[in-house]
């Protein structure tokens, strides 16, 4: 029921008068408040449809317009990042580039020479690349060199991979199957999530960094630039782990690791030179 303005100060000046009972008004509030209701209801299935429509449009445009990529790297590594690609569905993987001058193709896909050979890439119009390099320090520097020629290096995620919707992962990251990543986390950039680990809530992971397969991260536990967090491993909530540090494989971490050492053991100690 709505009214004009014409009606509304009417209705309120009879109110004044004693000629309009006040259950009038508490009728016309009732209603207000349920066209607001419909309003908030109406304005979310218009948000969902939105959402919908970019879906539908983004998965016309990955199926008939995947980006073109270059893997950059043929190790182990790439090997399971050509899998999450393929997956995936939104990259198209046009070949890669290798440090090994033996092979001419890898997993399927044409080698396009060494990583000199990316200028000539991206000048071609492959303007997208995978950095497929396990080693952290090898890998932060390939990271620079695409950023400087103008790659845009891509996200990586599995689709079995499980990541909390407040948690942030950096640019050029991998989060390989089974990895889970709880709320609020922070992971870096080119950062490496790999399967089955488990980095909990408010966890902060520097970029470079490398949490390797079934290693576990108890909550707000932080690990700097380029740490490996050795497979396997358990870090107990809120420890604080250097930057460009190691903890080996199996290793139990209870205490801050606060030196730039390679630690491990249970409890994880500095290994001795
Ligand atoms: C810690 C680590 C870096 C040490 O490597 P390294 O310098 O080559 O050391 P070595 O293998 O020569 O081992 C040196 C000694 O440390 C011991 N050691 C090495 N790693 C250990 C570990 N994780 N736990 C317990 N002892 C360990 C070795 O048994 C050896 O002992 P010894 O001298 O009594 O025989 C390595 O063992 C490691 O754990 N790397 C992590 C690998 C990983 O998880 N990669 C991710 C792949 S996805």
């Amino acid at each position: 029921m709505s009214m004009d303005f014409f009606e509304y100060a009417t209705k309120q000046k009879a109110l004044l008068a004693g000629t309009v009972p006040s259950s009038f008004f508490e009728l016309e509030n009732s209603n207000r408040s349920l066209a607001n209701k419909l309003k908030i209801v109406l304005d979310k299935i218009k948000a969902k449809l939105f959402k919908m429509k970019l879906n539908i449009r983004d998965k016309f445009i990955y199926k008939f317009m995947p980006k073109k990529v270059i893997l950059v790297g043929t190790g182990g590594h790439a090997k399971v990042l050509v899998d999450i690609c393929e997956r995936m569905g939104k990259f198209k993987i046009v070949g890669c580039t290798s440090q090994d001058s033996e092979i001419s193709r890898f997993c399927g896909y044409k080698i396009y020479g060494s990583d000199s050979n990316l200028e000539a890439i991206f000048a071609k119009g492959i303007t997208s690349a995978i950095l497929a390099v396990g080693d952290n320090k090898i890998r932060k520097k390939l990271a620079k060199m695409l950023k400087e020629i103008g790659f845009d290096v891509v996200t990586l995620i599995h689709p079995n991979s499980i990541v909390s919707k407040s948690a942030r992962i950096g640019k050029g990251t991998c989060v390989m199957p089974g990895a889970v990543i709880n709320a609020d986390a922070k992971i870096g950039d080119c950062a490496i999530v790999n399967t089955n680990s488990n980095i909990d809530h408010d966890c902060v992971i520097g970029d470079y960094a490398h949490i390797a397969p079934g290693s576990s991260l108890a909550g707000n536990v932080s690990v700097g630039e380029g740490t490996l967090i050795g497979v396997g491993s358990s870090v107990k909530p809120g420890v604080k782990i250097n930057k460009w540090s190691v903890v080996g494989v199996g290793s139990t971490v209870v205490r801050d690791l606060l030196k730039q050492k390679t630690y491990f053991g249970n409890p994880a100690t500095e290994r001795k030179a």
